[in-house]
């Protein structure tokens, strides 16, 4: 037994950082990481004997969550645990987790989601307004489930915990690539876990129309090459979502992003068609004909059906990238203009978008658009969502605009967690008055869909939408980079018991190229290279469409190599000290790479298809060899010579080049390596 010392730690807002309990290292792996953290000394031990009782109203959505909750306890213990399903007739003698509850939440905009967990030694209670927030807290009390020898247990503790921000969100674009249901259920599992809470879901653009229509059939049979969503599918994920306290908020993409619709109804367009579906990426000219009545019967008549299949307060219209040359063609729509004193494109969307209002407005939905939809003159219960910059957000906020934020969360940018984590919707310095501030709903992360498909979708979400999401969730004081990545690697595993194929897919794509040869050599190549960055893979090599492979090297490797993160960090050590405690694994890290090339030109030999990297694992092979070099000499106190240090220039420039559209991320830390010991 610890002994009892009374001292309590507030964890919360120092955050993440070990902190100190009862003279042990606390390893909490939370994340999001909850407002506010006390930790006890003592643990609850887990034992075959758990059980748990609802206390207030329920329904079968938080049955659902207690029983899966207890299923994921069973799963990750072994442990045969007493509960099957849980209903309101569960009612065990000794209950040692009681969920107390005052109300079924609803799935909306502001709903509470606030939650108290207490873990004493014998008894843990889980306090909620609604059931929505013993959601959330059963997904902490799941992550702070910990081992020791003896078993498993949970720390003592007690959180208080609620969201910084009511709008969380994950927009998946199913227009690109279609997303099968079972891709957007575990996705929704995902979000669940890092409670998030609105599901935005992408679902008409220039590739593709998503959903069946039963008003305008032909919008799903001829503008979708038979990949869409039967309404049923839809009210089945929306439901799904629901038992997770997640909104879905559906976006039709208006008046531009609009091939599809109008590869079915072309006298919706600005132009004559006829039209195809567009298979190719970019900003393209069909547009919608802002100036012809049709179009706006046509839409009424379409968000009418919308409205009642999609139950969310808001109702996303895109308004994005119009780029107004299909307007500016049209001799009948610069009459309207000139009739109407409207004196450009910008202002001729203001007023297609108050007509689109007028029909949102009759069908009971408040409008949500990209922040091109910020205009004079519509009213302040509309949402900007901000992606080309915080200054709309601002602005719009300043305007009395609510506003979300999505610029600096494009996690189809293939940037770093860091990078993403440390964006904030409402940054310290922000010239926002705290009314203003209030304006500001929170944001979402973006999955963009030009270049993902259902097998690698989930290794672009994951693990680094876990850290936005811990943005969106706790405090802005919460920033410790370090212990995000400690507990992002957590996450990540955890997520995997939901379904999610982020890390399994992995293996299966490395097996497709390697043609079902060994995989090893391969990975510890893929593993230290990543896709290039931001839009460069449209800009390099071949040009993609829809129809693509999305299978190679590149499609493989991760947004973030986790390998070439940790080998900075060993160089960062040795290079203060070649004696230091994890000096042989760089060592060994680099042995590794040497002997690497070896063993994979075997298998490139019988892949073709991964032709393309094989000068950049040559490249690999070379600066292992050049990096144990260093290493030797900085060990030895001696600099390297001045013919190797020249040598290695040339080496550098052709490293860091690109190919396969892949990018070789140890380069840097080679180059400080050699630098280290060139001195
Ligand atoms: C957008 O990325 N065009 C909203």
């Amino acid at each position: 037994m610890q002994k009892h010392t009374g001292i309590c730690i507030i964890v919360s807002i120092l955050l993440g950082m070990n902190v100190v309990n009862g003279g042990q290292q606390n390893t909490l792996n939370l994340m999001p990481v909850p407002e506010e953290i006390v930790l006890k000394d003592g643990i609850f031990r887990l034992d075959e004997s758990f059980a748990l009782k609802i206390d207030g109203p329920a329904d079968s959505r938080l049955y659902q969550a207690a029983t899966g909750m207890l299923r994921r306890l069973a799963g990750r213990t072994g442990y045969f645990l007493p509960q099957d399903y849980i209903t309101a007739e569960s009612n065990p003698e000794h209950p040692q987790i009681i969920i107390k509850t005052s109300r079924i939440g609803e799935v909306k905009l502001f709903e509470d989601e606030s939650y108290s967990l207490t873990i004493t030694d014998k008894q843990i209670t889980l306090i909620a307004e609604t059931d929505i927030g013993v959601l959330r807290g059963f997904e902490t009390f799941l992550q702070l489930l910990s081992i020791d020898k003896d078993g498993y247990y949970f720390p003592n503790c007690i959180i208080n915990d609620k969201p910084r921000f009511p709008w969380r969100g994950l927009m998946i674009d199913a227009s690109r690539h279609f997303m099968p249901v079972d891709v957007i259920k575990r996705n929704l599992d995902g979000m669940a876990a890092v409670k998030m809470n609105v599901f935005h879901w992408h679902l008409a653009d220039d590739q593709g129309f998503r959903v069946e229509c039963k008003t305008w059939p032909k919008l799903h049979d001829l503008g979708s090459d038979g990949f869409y969503y039967t309404q049923n599918q839809i009210k089945d994920i929306i439901a799904y979502a629901a038992d997770r306290g997640i909104r879905v908020v559906p976006e039709f993409d208006v008046p531009a992003h609009a091939t599809s619709w109008l590869a079915a109804y072309p006298e919706l367009a600005s132009a004559p068609g006829p039209y195809t579906i567009e298979r190719g990426w970019g900003i393209k000219d069909p547009t919608m004909n802002p100036v012809n009545e049709f179009t706006y019967e046509f839409l009424d008549k379409f968000f009418a059906e919308m409205a009642v299949l999609f139950p969310d307060d808001y109702m996303h219209i895109g308004g994005d990238e119009n780029n107004g040359k299909q307007w500016n063609a049209n001799p009948e729509i610069q009459q309207f203009m000139k009739e109407n004193d409207i004196p450009d494109n910008h202002m001729l969307q203001a007023y297609f978008n108050k007509q689109i209002l007028k029909s949102l407005t009759k069908y009971n939905k408040k409008m949500i658009g990209w922040d091109e939809i910020f205009q004079p003159g519509l009213p302040t219960n509309i949402v900007i969502h901000s992606w080309r910059g915080q200054k709309s957000l601002i602005e719009s906020a300043q305007k009395g605009y609510m506003g979300i934020l999505s610029n600096g969360y494009y996690i189809d940018l293939i940037q770093s967690a860091e990078y993403h984590y440390l964006n904030d919707p409402i940054p310290e310095d922000t010239p926002l008055s705290a009314e203003e501030q209030k304006r500001i709903l929170g944001g979402e992360a973006t999955s963009w869909g030009e270049l993902v498909s259902y097998e690698t979708v989930d290794s672009r979400i994951w693990p680094r939408t876990a850290a936005i999401a811990e943005r969106f969730w706790s405090p802005r004081s919460v920033k410790n980079v370090d212990d995000m990545y400690r507990r992002l690697d957590v996450t990540s595993f955890h997520l995997e018991e939901l379904g999610l194929l982020h890390m399994n897919n992995y293996d299966m794509m490395l097996r497709r190229l390697t043609n079902n040869h060994n995989i090893s050599p391969l990975k510890t190549f893929v593993d230290v290279v990543e896709p290039v960055k931001i839009y460069t893979r449209h800009r390099q090599g071949k040009i993609y469409t829809s129809y693509s492979p999305y299978t190679r090297v590149v499609d493989a490797a991760r947004p973030e190599s986790m390998t070439a993160r940790h080998f900075a960090d060993l160089v960062e050590k040795y290079i203060a000290d070649p004696k230091n405690p994890d000096a042989a694994e760089l060592i060994l890290q680099l042995s590794v790479w040497l002997e690497n090339h070896r063993q994979l030109v075997e298998i490139i030999k019988v892949s073709p298809v991964l032709k393309e990297i094989e000068s950049m694992s040559a490249d690999l092979e070379a600066l292992a060899d050049l990096g144990l070099e260093a290493a030797k000499a900085l060990a030895k106190h001696k600099t390297l010579k001045k013919k190797a240090l020249k040598a290695s220039d040339v080496l550098f420039e052709n490293a860091q080049k690109p190919r396969g559209q892949v990018e070789l991320m140890i380069v840097p830390s080679i180059r400080k390596l050699v630098a280290a010991a060139g001195n």
